[in-house]
């Protein structure tokens, strides 16, 4: 019998600075022959929870290869589990739910608190940290990734009173849908040899804050300064002299600061467009609701 898979695969994470908000404007801001560029190589050196890379894929099926990159390991990892050993995921990801729901408030918080150490150890095998990902997203306070300055992951419990820890049907369909993509963990400069006529580039990097308080942009321990913004433009450079198309995304400081021109100017010579998103991840409330964001390509309809 003819097996068809009707779930349409979505971000298996909460991540901050998800992108599905925003995809409608990625969509626009897409090369106008997109559909029909044969060969077509999508990179995605930001990848995060992937909800651009999820939806390009389903959408485009002539993207024939595709490759995501992060600096977080643990990140990778869980990728990479989920495209070759799904199975072992799924068994894991669904013990940890039995157990955890069946706890009260109070020994749910020290289940969590023993998770979250194991996985500080670093090192157990890749099916359990993967499993131990998606567990600790899930139940964290407000799905937030940080670590300290030792690296070890330090977010709270948070309250969810019945949170879907595993979804095995959607963990299947990212499965599938990850058999054509080349999974790198690094700076997002290794991506550079992907570079090419036939590939496109969809940057999403650490947001440049908006707000003196705001600090998206603590996701790893290194952080993203305004010289790694740079750093970025003039790979955005390098990748356009090579013949890449690329698209990236930040936040827009302009917003708040009319005299700020930061991306106006470091992007000059490329196309820029301003939009607006509604950001729903902060603990802050003030950092609720509609935002302004930039969009930067170097693809003339954006
Ligand atoms: C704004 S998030 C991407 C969100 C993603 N678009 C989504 O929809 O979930 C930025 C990502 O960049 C990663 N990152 C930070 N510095 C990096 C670097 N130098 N190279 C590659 N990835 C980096 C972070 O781990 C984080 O996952």
């Amino acid at each position: 019998m003819l097996q068809t898979h009707d779930t349409q695969a979505r971000p298996f994470i909460k991540w901050v600075g998800g992108k599905t908000q925003l995809l409608e404007e990625v969509r626009r801001a897409l090369p106008a022959d997109i559909a029909f560029h044969r060969g077509l190589t999508y990179v995605e050196p930001f990848v995060g929870g992937g909800a651009v890379l999820f939806w390009i894929l389903q959408q485009y099926p002539n993207i024939e290869h595709a490759v995501i990159n992060d600096i977080n390991p643990e990140l990778i990892c869980t990728y990479r589990v989920i495209k070759t050993d799904v199975e072992a995921l799924i068994s894991e990801l669904s013990t940890l739910q039995r157990e955890y729901l069946t706890l009260d408030a109070d020994s749910r918080k020290e289940y969590f608190l023993d998770k979250r150490a194991q996985f500080n150890t670093k090192s157990t095998a890749p099916a359990t940290t993967a499993a131990l990902f998606i567990f600790l997203n899930r139940t964290c306070f407000n799905g937030l990734y940080r670590v300290n300055a030792k690296g070890l992951f330090n977010v709270p419990h948070g309250r969810y009173a019945n949170p879907r820890l595993c979804d095995a049907d959607n963990l299947r369909a990212v499965s599938r849908l990850l058999q054509k993509v080349d999974i790198l963990c690094g700076d997002f400069a290794g991506t550079g040899r992907y570079a090419g006529p036939d590939t496109l580039y969809y940057f999403d990097p650490p947001y440049k804050p908006i707000t003196e308080t705001s600090s998206f942009t603590s996701y790893a321990k290194d952080g993203f300064s305004d010289t790694e913004q740079i750093r970025l433009r003039d790979f955005c450079n390098q990748i356009s002299e090579a013949g890449a198309m690329f698209i990236a995304s930040n936040s827009d400081p302009k917003a708040q600061k009319p005299e700020e021109n930061f991306f106006d100017t470091i992007y000059s010579r490329y196309f820029i467009k301003r939009v607006s998103a509604t950001r729903m991840i902060n603990s802050n409330p003030g950092g609720r609701g509609s935002i302004s964001e930039i969009m930067i390509s170097n693809v003339a309809n954006i």
